[in-house]
């Protein structure tokens, strides 16, 4: 069996931050989100994977992945052109998936689930399609799936009226009838060739397609907050401290704290969970619960919680407490002492300051 992770995407809703990198890309826990789905899809058994990339995004995948060796993988690179749906990412995934069952996988989803009991149950029951579900309070955002005995009877994109609590999740697995089904498709009101018709199809023709319902945690990581949640779940989840780094004797860390090699905390507080990458410095400040801090990043009289700050950043003499707030790599947030006491700002486009 086979795996794909589908990011071809563009990811406007976290822009800026992708405009420099794609948002599988962005760190949550100081790790690629993507990263999250790879460790996951080995996990289940599955070593082959084609990662789908828009032509934008394809260079800085492979410039971290490479052939996935490093990671124990073989990783391959297809390239979507347009995002013209998630039934068309497929498709152009054809040759690299052959004659072979595969896995697909939503690249900006996170998801708390070991996924071989449902790798296995598609290979014992020789289903032709299998799709994780999981009941959610407001299904209209959602491929929505119609359960009967088991087997999806109905599936829906984004209804206005769900038949079902039960949401498709990004993650299914294909026998390659699917291409069949896509080929037999029209592209949605939205303009795009949608798996859910694809699913529709394979239902209609009278294959097995089977609903396997989950109960943990799962994250769609479209928004910022959802980021930061995913931040929060991922560090609640560490258990003890790792300390590498180098604390002084004025400093306290309190709860779970990773700090890497190199770094160093100078006078400042850290109550966990909370991790710091390598060759970081943190010094006279405080750094709260659930925050993310990257390689080589310096903050100094700074007070910041609940955030994540993507490496070579800069923090530096800010008054106010820094709250909910993702700060990209090699960012620059200090306070000048120059009169007139103005603020001054560089900002790219599309980002969000909120100043008190
Ligand atoms: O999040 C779960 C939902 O994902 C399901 O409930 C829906 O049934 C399914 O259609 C999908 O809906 P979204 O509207 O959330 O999909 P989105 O456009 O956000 O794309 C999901 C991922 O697939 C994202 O990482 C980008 C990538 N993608 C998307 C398109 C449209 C591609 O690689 N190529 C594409 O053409």
């Amino acid at each position: 069996m086979k795996a794909i992770i589908l990011c071809a995407g563009k990811g406007t809703r976290l822009r800026p931050l992708t405009h420099t990198t794609a948002k599988h890309l962005i760190p949550v826990a100081n790790k690629p989100v993507l990263f999250y789905s790879m460790e996951t899809i080995k996990a289940a058994g599955i070593n082959e994977i084609g990662i789908i990339v828009n032509p934008a995004n394809k260079e800085v995948f492979k410039e971290i992945l490479k052939d996935g060796s490093e990671f124990g993988l073989k990783i391959d690179y297809i390239v979507q052109e347009e995002p013209k749906g998630l039934a068309h990412a497929v498709w152009v995934a054809k040759d690299f998936i052959g004659d072979d069952s595969f896995l697909m996988y939503l690249g900006d989803n996170m998801l708390m689930e070991d996924l071989t009991a449902f790798v296995k149950e598609f290979e014992r029951e020789d289903l032709d399609a299998s799709i994780l579900l999981t009941p959610v309070e407001d299904p209209r955002r959602f491929g929505v799936a119609v359960l009967e005995n088991g087997k999806i009877v109905k599936v829906v994109e984004k209804p206005k009226e769900p038949p079902s609590n039960l949401a498709i999740i990004g993650v299914y697995l294909f026998k390659p009838i699917v291409f069949e089904g896509i080929k037999n498709i029209k592209p949605s009101w939205r303009g795009e060739l949608e798996i859910t018709d694809a699913i529709g199809w394979l239902i209609e023709n009278g294959y097995n397609v089977k609903g396997h319902i989950v109960y943990g945690w799962w994250k769609d990581t479209g928004k910022p907050e959802d980021l930061l949640e995913a931040n929060r779940k991922i560090l609640e989840m560490m258990k003890g401290s790792e300390l590498y780094g180098k604390i002084d004797e004025d400093s306290e860390l309190q709860g779970s704290v990773s700090v890497g090699e190199g770094s160093l905390i100078i006078n400042s507080v850290v109550r966990g969970p909370v991790v710091i990458g390598k060759n970081a410095v943190i010094k006279n400040s405080y750094i709260g619960p659930y925050t993310s801090i990257g390689d080589d990043v310096h903050i100094e009289n700074c007070e910041i919680e609940n955030s994540i700050v993507m490496e070579g950043s800069t923090l530096m003499d800010i008054e106010s407490r820094i709250d909910s707030s993702i700060f990209g790599k090699k960012v620059k947030l200090v306070r000048s002492e120059r009169k007139p006491r103005t603020i001054k700002l560089v900002v790219g486009d599309l980002s969000t300051l909120e100043l008190i």
